[in-house]
């Protein structure tokens, strides 16, 4: 097969996990594009299929692998017709488990690992010409920005844009720090410059992605060190960006700057993921998270006095392996002094290689199971107030594609609530004023300001 001068080949990119994967899915397809790769929206007869796959929880490999069966007919049966179909598998999993990979899945061509995707093109000609297949899951001395493409197609009003990567914290529980490595954070420059680009393009929300995206610490213009509260006021001062967020953060990393940008910069949305895992401070302590209840309460009120109106998510674990009844009471105990307009939770999932998993005490499935039930039906209580106290409200809302009904267009409020309006699709990409009617459990539904166009 010939990877030059062959026309456009279709590219099919499937991505699971967090919105780095989806940023990661659009710089891969950014790589491959001189290529004549051009994005298929479904593997049939697509000549690459990448697998951008999460291992953060539950049966990721396993996912993998039965989706990866299902390529496989889809591959033989190009084969027969003389075509060959590339297939990789990129992201935490192959970073984890790429012997494995091939081990079970021969018929795999590359594997690599999140730190090796500006090596595609290379790996896709190595998996042209060879037979067997190709493994790139170390972590490169070189940084992949440095050697991405600065053109990439547009994301759309609304763009994800990586400026840190990997973490250091070590949570007890978390894969992260094996899959995606050591903490680095990009350059304040280049940030900015790829702002520029994605407003450019059509971008008027911007969300700032990391692993612990508040941990950055990027090279200054002037040589010296910025922090993520530096660097969200000179993204603010850009023309033409409406709205700016960053998630997620480590509530050990909330620097009083960063705090000052909630209060001083308008275009931070008043919305912030602030993951505190539980409300137990022993458990707190054995998830090695560095900060107890009262630290995580006493941030929240810094929040609300630098923002007012600011909303807060989470991310919460049960069944982290001695967890007890009464330290799940604290976590409930917690939630309900905070008051959350939106959460997610999960049972606690052992990942191989990590501290927790060989921990002893594993909480049995049955008792992560009621817990879990437990706290989401009070999230889910808490998430229904908040959206119930926005009936009667105004709220500006970027309108960023067509709604779920004909006629209907749908945006997003600045608590990141999907908001339904009845209106023409010439409102996608303007932020308007919207008065709420009504609020199902995770949505918003309303109708233009009169006399707004
Ligand atoms: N088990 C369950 N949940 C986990 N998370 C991370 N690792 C695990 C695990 N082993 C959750 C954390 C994190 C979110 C992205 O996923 O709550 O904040
Ligand atoms: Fe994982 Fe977040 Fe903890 Fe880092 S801070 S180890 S990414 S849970």
């Amino acid at each position: 097969m010939s990877i030059s001068g062959a026309g456009p080949r279709r590219l099919h990119v499937i991505t699971w996990g967090c919105q780095m994967n989806v940023y990661d899915s659009g710089r891969m397809a950014d790589v491959l594009a001189p290529l004549g790769y051009a994005p298929s929206p479904v593997p049939e007869g697509a000549d690459m299929v990448i697998l951008n796959t999460c291992h953060i929880r539950d049966k990721a490999a396993e996912k993998v692998f039965s989706e990866l069966g299902r390529l496989r007919r889809l591959k033989d049966r190009r084969a027969a017709d003389g075509e060959r179909m590339i297939l990789a598998v990129a992201g935490c999993v192959a970073q984890a488990e790429g012997a494995e990979i091939l081990a079970r899945a021969p018929y795999v061509d590359i594997v690599l690992g999140p730190q090796t995707y500006h090596r595609l093109p290379e790996m896709v000609a190595r998996a042209a010409r060879a037979g067997g297949a190709v493994i790139e899951t170390d972590f490169p001395p070189e940084d992949k920005f440095d050697f991405l493409p600065d053109s990439a197609a547009p994301q759309g009003i609304t763009a994800f844009l990586t400026i840190q990567e990997g973490c250091d914290r070590f949570c007890s529980f978390c894969v992260v720090p094996y899959t995606r490595g050591a903490e680095t954070s990009r350059p304040a420059a280049a940030v900015i410059a790829e702002a520029r680009r994605l407003i450019g393009q059509g971008a008027r929300e911007i969300t700032l992605l990391g692993q612990n995206v508040n941990a950055w610490h990027g090279e200054a213009p002037d040589g010296s060190t910025w922090g993520l509260g530096r660097l969200l006021r000179e993204l603010a001062s850009l023309p033409d960006l409406w709205r700016l967020r960053y998630t997620t953060s480590h509530p050990r990393d909330m620097s009083e700057e960063l705090i000052a940008a909630h209060r001083d910069l308008p275009i931070l949305m008043p919305f912030l993921h602030l993951p505190v895992q539980s409300g137990s401070d022993r458990v707190l302590a054995a998830m090695n998270r560095r900060h107890n209840a009262a630290d995580y309460l006493r941030l929240v009120e810094k929040l609300r006095n630098a923002r007012p109106d600011i909303a807060l998510s989470s991310d919460f674990i049960i069944g982290h392996p001695g967890e007890t009844e009464a330290d799940f009471r604290a976590t409930l105990a917690l939630v309900r002094s905070v008051g959350f307009a939106q959460a997610f939770s999960f049972k606690y999932s052992p990942r191989p290689g990590t501290p927790a998993a060989g921990a002893p005490a594993q909480v049995p499935n049955a008792e992560k199971e009621r817990r879990l039930a437990e706290l989401q039906a009070l999230l889910r209580d808490q998430q229904a107030r908040f959206n119930a106290a926005c009936v009667g409200r105004f709220l500006p809302v970027l309108f960023t594609g067509p709604g779920r009904h004909c006629g209907q267009v749908a945006g997003r409020s600045p608590f990141l609530q999907p908001v339904h309006v009845t209106g023409p699709q010439e409102l996608i990409g303007r932020e308007i004023s919207v008065a709420i009617r009504s609020a199902l459990p995770n949505s918003l539904s309303g109708t233009r300001w009169p006399g707004q166009a």
